[in-house]
């Protein structure tokens, strides 16, 4: 129970078409995250699979069955939003047995279910009390427990965590996948946070300007982005591009003074990319690469640094954090070969 298949979903906003096209599936079980930039329509595409949206186009199954045209509510998938959206008059119990009462679930089962929800999102000791004297953290549980006691089809939350501080959010992130564990239901997530998406996600879904750019896990995105888009969006820090290189057969030329030699690569790259963590310093005099050392910050186990390539631009590197370094600090760079991406012009994946 619980598979929920988009089929060349489309949808507009006047002329604007914001929603162009979009196919993909949520397996039984699975976590999907929506990611991209604002305004790709993340949170449009969840509100056409939640119903609250009607689609120009296209088709919306749940397990088989067309919901296109069928109301939220018949869909039977639960929505969790930013805004916790809680009635401020109404304990953490009633917020939770709302949807129950309006159903018409007889008191006992109602009891029971609210129950179990406080039990499994460690609100028991909450129950009695009013939304504005819980901590973030605890409201958006309740809004959790809101979703979980209508045992939906499916949830569907657009960036629950996004009003929660760093800690909180951390807490939260995981209390969520153990939710999805224990739960074993469809979750659809939509989040900005990459390590959200990276951590939470069987399947992440990279989208822009309201189109699909990449489906795959977070290691099959890591490891081969098939777009420049794709490269960029998804790592942090994000993985250098360099543009207008030239392949002859060994080396890519940058320019008259950077070469980097990459032995036999198929197709014809023009744009080469490589992760912070595939590029080591070095002695300068053991490399054809030489940078200076332009901003580093220090993480504690690591540097983020960036060197500055003559006749090439920045580089991101990811260094040790026990290594000393010093601004303007001549350094060689060591690009691990075996792990170099290659794009073509239009920045498609060679
Ligand atoms: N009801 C509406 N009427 C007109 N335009 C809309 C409407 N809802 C959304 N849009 C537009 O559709 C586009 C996609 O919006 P959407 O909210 O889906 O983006 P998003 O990816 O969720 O962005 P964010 O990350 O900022 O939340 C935006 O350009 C937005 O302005
Ligand atoms: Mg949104």
């Amino acid at each position: 129970m619980g598979t929920i298949e988009l089929k060349n979903v489309k949808k507009s906003f006047g002329t604007t078409d914001v929603i162009k096209d979009v196919s993909l599936i949520a397996e039984e079980g699975e976590f999907v995250v929506f990611v991209g930039p604002s305004g790709c329509g993340k949170s449009t595409l969840l509100r056409l699979i939640s119903g609250l949206e009607e689609t120009d186009d296209g088709t919306i199954h749940i397990d088989g069955e067309d919901v296109t045209k069928l109301d939220p509510y018949d869909r039977n998938l639960s929505m969790v939003f930013q805004s916790y959206a809680l009635y401020p008059h109404m304990s953490v119990y009633e917020n939770i047995a709302f949807a129950l009462r309006t159903a018409r679930v007889p008191k006992p089962e109602i009891d029971r279910k609210v129950r179990e929800a406080a039990e499994t999102l460690k609100l028991t000791s909450y129950l009695d009390r009013k939304p504005k004297d819980l901590s973030g953290g605890q409201r958006q549980r309740v809004a959790i427990g809101r979703a979980i006691v209508r045992e939906p089809k499916g949830f569907l939350f657009d960036e629950p965590l996004s009003n929660l501080d760093a800690a909180l959010r951390t807490q939260t992130r995981i209390e969520i996948a153990k939710l999805h564990k224990q739960l074993g239901s469809t979750m659809i997530y939509v989040t900005h946070d990459q390590i959200e998406a990276m951590t939470l996600a069987d399947k992440i879904v990279v989208l822009k300007d309201g189109q699909v750019m990449q489906i795959g896990s977070p290691k099959e995105l890591y490891a081969r982005p098939n777009s420049t888009f794709v490269a960029q969006f998804i790592g942090s820090p994000k993985m250098n591009l360099l543009p207008n290189g030239s392949y002859d057969g060994q080396a890519m030329q940058f320019n008259k003074n950077v070469k980097i030699t990459v032995g036999s690569v198929q197709g014809k790259p023009t744009v080469l990319g490589v992760r912070p963590e595939d590029i080591t310093l070095c002695d300068p005099e053991a490399s054809e690469l030489r940078a200076k050392v332009a901003i580093y910050e220090f993480h504690g186990a690591d540097n983020n640094v960036f060197v500055d390539v003559p006749g090439l631009g920045n580089l991101n590197i990811r260094a040790d954090g026990k290594l000393d370094l010093k601004d303007g600090q001549s350094v060689g760079l060591k690009v691990d070969t075996s792990q170099i991406h290659y794009f073509d012009d239009s920045g498609a994946r060679v």
